[in-house]
This record gives structure tokens, sequence and C-alpha cells, in this order.
């Protein structure tokens, strides 16, 4: 999904009419580049965790015939056992809704609870406007400051003006890499509860960030939602896996929305081997964050803006010419980063040394 090229539909294809102008979303998908757009991770699956997987293969392939545990339960102990360790917040199974990424978490939460609408302070990621569209739930589009810092008084009123069911917060923020602070995200917990709404706080980078989670908030304010991935720090894209960490009765309202037998057995067995090495996936975290705060600081000593970030992704600015024909230049020159649309900004993902390296040097000849 996306707004900004039309699709000509057939006039007998019955689409529905607010989505008639969107195309499907996503980042350009080109090979034989150095991919830093998706914010991937970019080490592999190290060879023993891929040995454990293989080993578990056997018994769910043989069992393919039968539907998989629908509710997903030893798959969301061990999400819970997995938070509760990292976080010092205590959960368990009831606590956690688990699916095909992130996006079916957010898709999920927007089909239960998306009636009275849904605020996000933009720029933030660009996937929640457009599953808001998708499940005809009112987008409402909040402001943050020019420096992308969210303003905490603005972030009030617009929710006490929009009285929105679902608020979101995404921290660290993707594009920007900003966090926002664990005291703002509890006075909007609280502001969010006085309306009767929730506040869907995306994690999706939290590993990479020294900020509490918000998780820390939810035996206080029930309203709080946390939405976490295995996509970005425990390197686990290509598996989709994502979740929820909720109060109880949020769990249960969204388990009225999830489709049946939604994640298939092979993602079960795989991320309970992923979460069992644990240690292991998530090993290269620190190496991510010290590579992040070089690139930074290469980057400023080329003369570019960099926004400070808690994730690992850098959104920067200063080129000498257009964002846009930089980007293509860099591209030309196989290095594939994102333009996302913010205009003068472009954000790198963190790669390993080499790509990292890549991306300066093709970079440096676009400096200020
Ligand atoms: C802020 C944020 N939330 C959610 C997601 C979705 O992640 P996934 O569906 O892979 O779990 C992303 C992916 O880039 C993201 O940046």
């Amino acid at each position: 999904m996306s707004q900004s090229k039309k699709i000509s539909w057939p006039t007998w294809l019955p689409i529905r009419a607010e989505l008639s102008d969107l195309i499907p979303y996503g980042a350009p998908q080109i090979t034989g580049v150095t991919a830093l757009n998706t914010n991937e991770n970019p080490f592999k699956v190290p060879t023993a965790v891929v040995e454990k997987m293989l080993a578990a293969l056997p018994q769910v392939l043989e069992n393919l015939n039968r539907y998989p545990d629908r509710d997903a339960l030893e798959l969301r102990g061990k999400l819970a056992e997995y938070i509760t360790k990292s976080t010092g917040s205590s959960f368990l199974a009831k606590n956690i809704w688990a699916a095909n990424g992130s996006n079916e978490i957010l898709q999920t939460l927007m089909l239960a609870c998306g009636g009275r609408g849904a605020l996000g302070f933009l720029p933030s990621y660009s996937v929640h406007p457009l599953i808001a569209k998708a499940t005809g739930t009112k987008w409402i589009s909040g402001e943050r400051l020019r420096d992308f810092e969210l303003d905490l008084a603005s972030a009030l009123k617009q929710i006490s003006d929009a009285k929105p069911g679902l608020t979101f917060i995404t921290t660290p923020n993707n594009p920007t890499g900003t966090c926002t602070s664990i005291n703002d995200i509890e006075v909007l917990a609280e502001a969010t509860l006085a309306i009767n709404g929730l506040l869907i706080v995306d994690e999706a980078y939290q590993e990479f960030s020294d900020e509490v989670s918000a998780v820390s908030l939810i035996s206080k304010y029930p309203n709080v939602v946390v939405v976490r991935t295995m996509s970005k720090a425990f390197a686990f894209a290509g598996a989709r896996v994502g979740y929820a960490v909720a109060d109880e009765a949020m769990i249960s309202a969204v388990l009225v929305t999830r489709l049946p037998y939604h994640l298939s057995s092979a993602t079960q067995a795989l991320a309970l081997t992923a979460l069992a090495s644990s240690d292991l996936l998530l090993a290269e975290v620190d190496a991510l964050i010290s590579e992040r705060n070089r690139v930074a600081s290469e980057l400023e000593k080329l003369g570019f803006r960099v926004i400070p970030s808690s994730a690992n992704f850098l959104l920067f600015s200063g080129f000498s010419s257009d964002a846009h024909q930089t980007w293509k230049a860099l591209v030309e020159k196989g290095v594939l980063i994102r333009d996302v649309g913010l205009p003068g900004y472009l954000r790198v993902t963190i790669g390993l040394p080499v790509e990292n390296e890549q991306f300066l040097a093709a970079i440096a000849a676009h400096r200020p």
C-alpha cells in the first residue's frame, strides 16, 4: 500500500473506493546491491542455531497434515519468558499475542479496536496509516517538533481533541531513530486511559536502545499495548514473528480478529528454537550499536547532520544536491539506502562493517 502512484483498475474490479488510489507498499527490491534499506539485521543466523532448527524440522514436517496450535501457547509462553528476563517486568503467555510479523499484530489490533480512529505522530512508521486505511480505521496525522522529538503538551492536546481509540508511539521511532522517554510515555498512557483509548507502543527496535521498555507500564496502565518483533535484533525477519505484550483482556480482544491457524507450525517451531538460542541470536546487537555510533560520527565528520539514533539505522541530511538524486546516485554505485520521503533526508540501515565502509565511501561524494 502506498500513496505515490495510482493503478488504473479495470471497471469490473470492485476494489473498495478508499483503496483505489493505493499501490502495494514496499521498499524497492534491487538485486546485486548492498542492501541497507529495510532495517534488517545483517548478521546471518549462526550455524549452531541453523542446526537446531534443522533438528526440529522433521517432527514439524511429518505433522503438516494437522493444523498448528491455533493459540501458539508454547511460543507465547517462551516470548513471555524472554520479555520477563530482558525487561524485569513479569508476564505470562496470557499477556502475549504472536503473529506473522508485528505488521500482522498491528492489523489485528486495528481490526479489533480501530472503531474510534487511530492517531500517530509523524514522521513515523509509514505502515501504521496504511494498515489503518486497509482496515477502515480513520487515521489522524499528529505532529512532532521540527527536530522530530515529541512535544508532550501538543501530543496531549492532540489526544484530547481527537479522542482516538488507538494512539501510536513508535520508540525508537522509524524513520528518525529518536526515542520517547518512559516518563513521557507514562503521561501519554494516563491521557489515553482517560479517554478509554489504547496506547500502542511500537518497540520494533527496543533492543538497540537504552530506554526502559513500556512493558513496565502495563500493570499500572492496562491500556498500554507494546508491539515487538523478532525481525530486527533477533535477525529473524524472514521467519515473520512479531508479538504484542498487553493486559489479558486486550489479548482476548485480538483473539476475536485474528485468523484461525494464522501462525504456521513451521513458524512456531522455528521461533521456539530461536528463542531457546536467544543469547546467540542477540549476540550481535552490541556490535550493531557500536557500528551505528561509528557510522554516525563518520557521517558527521563528512559534514552531514545525523539525527541521534537509538535504533539500527540513521536518518541524515545535508547532501550537496537533492536527496532523491543522491539516493539514485548511490544505487548506481551499488549501495541501496532508503528515501523515506522526508524532504532533504535519507535513511541508512547499519550493515556489516564492510558494507558500512562501502556506504561511507559512496556518500562521501555527496557531502555538503
Ligand atoms: C516501527 C516498525 N514497526 C513494525 C515493523 C514491522 O516489522 P515486522 O512485521 O517484520 O515484525 C517495522 C519494520 O520495519 C518497523 O520499523
